[in-house]
């Protein structure tokens, strides 16, 4: 029995102690496997099964219980405040980089720091040698979160305490310990008496998005990124609240250590730990040089996006530990590191005004029009409110400082307005009585989020302009070349009214287009002869029909074989279709029963616009049909476009999101939170193998 089990008064059975300890190392082993290996070993509702089995045995005889149990993370009772702890050694910060002329800099002074500390070491003071090896560096993610320190006597977790001020701290223990991923007690037998391992707690975008989701269907303040509601997690007074919200943590440091030898490097350190059963990133690689960093930078700032949980940066370290003693520090850095900071996809800017855009269903969006601010490398002028709800929910108001939010190719939005800093000045947001581009009522349907504007294509250039620039677009037409400003320049000159009126553009209306060449212009009536040849699908799709999008126009065109049959079909024939409700019929229904649709069809068509047709009876058997797919991960072979062809082609659909209609799962290397939301749901999970298996037997 371990010193820190409480003595039982001697009527515990010692098979029940057995059970108890057998438990606890199950479930430790477990968390460990998916905390710190990434590796699951049990399903979700394995692990409450015995959570609940060792659970209902403690209740029986509490003096079972141990400090390490699994069940004694969280605490009971909510604390009145926050201790101050100070730091055996204080948490320092790091130097920042933006540029690789930065990272060189540095990169140079390590370099000659090194070589003037061998050189003095040296007799002969000649430091030419040294100098000429490429210095060895430890690459790590910088973690969008919050340092903590954490307190391991005699491999026990005593205390955790956040960075504070660098010197002092709160004690945040009692949170800490709710922290799954954290673990109470180290494993294996290089066990020292006295740890501090510095690292940092974080929530993931998933569990964030999900947390949210919560507070919004409670009523109450959503978090406006994953770092401040890590934060906020972290400093509840009731540890029973942050339990609820999942958060996670990655060790990347030391403070104190002693009863063990200290590893020899970087490398060597996060080796350790992971043996002692504390998670560490596998993002992470041990590089040569400058040149070694930058790839580093490059390679994780394009799967950035991809990754499960916010960073704002890498992180440098000279790996070897005699060398970053050699470094030592400057003010509160160290010399041996630096943070290569990405461009912030975050930026505080203040909304001069909001005004509302008409897309090409009429769908009328609030946007906010910003001063100019940086936001992820980019200018940004304006930032989408997404609708009028969205607008209310988040209380933005015209002259509110908000925080704006672009990461990746996504839409700027406005994420949040900064309460501080509001003033009596503000205005709030009226949606318009009428559309600003045609005049006509802007309506609001009562079961709808969105306000439309009711004039229709006919009346609103906004809607014109918006449905040829998805009719032209990549995955419908694919016409290269004719962009928005073409486009706009071509409904303002009244050149052109209906897509078919773009089959019977000239040359020389083109070249007399404001920044038009004559060789653009000639482009662009090849690509707009190239376009006549497509599929009918696409044909579909293009055609913007209120709710399908390219899976059904898919769908659509496999079930009918030609236009003329789709155009025909009565709702019930529509119903037929895999995908196909009342509402799409009913869009498509009145679509085609329009004289002007119909007019536009036949114009096409006598333009030249074709593709291949088949009869409905001839269609191939699918016997995917009925069958959803969500792919997740990096597949070993197949392309992501590759396997979803080969789904469709034998009657399955790709979906982007796993819910109860899923089907199969077909997960590969990295596969992320999709994969463990198919697991909750029992969906089958299919390799790569076992979809090919799938696909040549179906
Ligand atoms: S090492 C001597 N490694 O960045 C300082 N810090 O600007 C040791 N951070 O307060 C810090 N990811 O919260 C280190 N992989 C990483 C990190 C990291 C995030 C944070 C940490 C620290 C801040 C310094």
């Amino acid at each position: 029995m371990s010193p820190d089990t409480p003595q039982s008064s001697g009527a515990t059975p010692p098979e029940w102690v057995a059970r108890a300890a057998e438990l606890t190392a199950q479930l430790n082993h477990h968390s460990y496997a998916y905390y710190a290996l990434d590796q699951p070993s049990v399903p979700d509702a394995e692990y409450d099964r015995l959570f609940q089995q060792l659970q209902a045995l403690e209740l029986q005889h509490p003096e079972l219980i141990t400090p390490d149990s699994p069940t004694q993370r969280v605490g009971a009772t909510p604390l009145p405040f926050f201790r101050q702890v100070t730091h055996a050694v204080p948490m320092l910060s790091l130097g920042n980089g933006f540029s690789d002329e930065d990272v060189l800099a540095f990169g140079k002074r390590v370099a000659d720091a090194l070589a003037a500390a061998a050189g003095a070491n040296t007799m002969d003071g000649n430091v030419v040698d040294t100098a000429s090896a490429p210095v060895e560096y430890a690459a790590d993610l910088k973690f969008d979160g919050l340092a903590i320190n954490l307190r391991y006597e005699n491999g026990l977790l005593v205390q955790a305490a956040t960075r504070g001020d660098g010197a002092t701290g709160e004690d945040v223990t009692a949170n800490i310990r709710t922290v799954r991923a954290i673990p109470l007690r180290l494993r294996g037998d290089n066990i020292p008496t006295l740890l501090d391992v510095r690292g940092e707690v974080l929530m993931y975008k998933a569990d964030f998005a999900r947390l949210n989701e919560r507070q919004r269907a409670a009523g109450l303040k959503e978090f406006a990124n994953p770092r401040n509601a890590a934060a906020g997690s972290l400093r509840q007074l009731d540890s029973r609240i942050t339990a609820h919200r999942r958060l996670r943590f990655f060790s990347y440091g030391i403070g104190l250590l002693e009863g063990a030898a200290m590893p020899d490097s970087h490398t060597g350190l996060m080796d350790w730990y992971r043996q002692l059963g504390l998670p560490v990133c596998q993002e992470r690689a041990l590089v040569q040089g400058v040149a070694g960093l930058l790839d580093f930078y490059r390679d994780i700032g394009q799967r950035r996006a991809e990754l499960p949980y916010e960073i704002d940066g890498v992180v440098y370290k000279v790996n070897r530990f005699d060398q970053q003693q050699q470094l030592g520090f400057v003010a509160r850095a160290p010399r041996y590191a630096l943070a290569h900071k990405f461009p912030a996809e975050e930026a505080l800017t203040t909304v001069l005004d909001i005004e509302v855009q008409v897309g090409r269903t009429g769908a009328i969006t609030p946007v906010a029009r910003l001063k100019p601010v940086a936001v992820g490398g980019v200018i940004v002028t304006n930032a989408t409110l997404h609708n009028e709800d969205e607008v209310r929910r988040k209380d933005i108001r015209i002259g509110d400082s908000v925080i704006v939010r672009r990461a990746g190719d996504v839409i700027p939005e406005v994420v949040a307005y900064v309460p501080e800093a509001r003033t009596e000045q503000v205005r709030e947001f009226q949606m318009p009585v009428a559309c600003p581009v045609c005049g006509s009522p802007i309506v609001r349907l009562e079961d709808e989020t969105i306000a439309r504007c009711s004039g229709g294509w006919i009346k609103c250039s906004a809607q014109r302009k918006g449905g040829l620039q998805h009719f032209v677009s990549r995955r419908a037409m694919d016409v290269d070349g004719l962009g928005e400003q073409l486009i706009d320049q071509l409904v303002d000159k009244n050149l052109i009214v209906t897509a078919a009126d773009l089959y019977k553009l000239g040359f020389v209306a083109l070249a007399e287009l404001e920044r038009m060449a004559d060789k653009s212009a000639q482009n662009v009536l090849a690509a707009l002869e190239k376009s006549k040849s497509t599929t009918l699908a696409r044909f579909i799709y293009a055609l913007g029909i209120r709710h399908v999008g390219e899976a059904t126009a898919k769908e659509l065109a496999r079930h009918f074989g030609s236009l003329d049959a789709l155009v025909d079909a009565s709702e019930l024939q529509l119903l037929e279709v895999a995908d196909v409700g009342p509402v799409v019929a009913q869009s498509m229904i009145g679509f085609f029963t329009d004289p002007l649709n119909r007019e536009l069809l036949e114009q096409l068509r006598a333009a030249g616009v074709h593709w291949p047709e088949h009869a409905a009876a001839e269609r191939t058997p699918m016997p995917l049909q009925g069958n959803t797919f969500v792919l997740t991960g990096t597949l070993p072979n197949l392309s992501r476009e590759a396997a979803q062809a080969r789904i469709e082609a034998a009657g399955g659909k790709v979906a982007g999101s796993v819910s109860k209609k899923t089907t199969y799962v077909v997960a590969g290397a990295e596969a992320g939170s999709k994969l463990a939301k198919a697991e909750e749901l029992g969906i089958t999970i299919l390799d790569e193998q076992k979809l090919i298996a799938l696909l040549e037997n179906a």
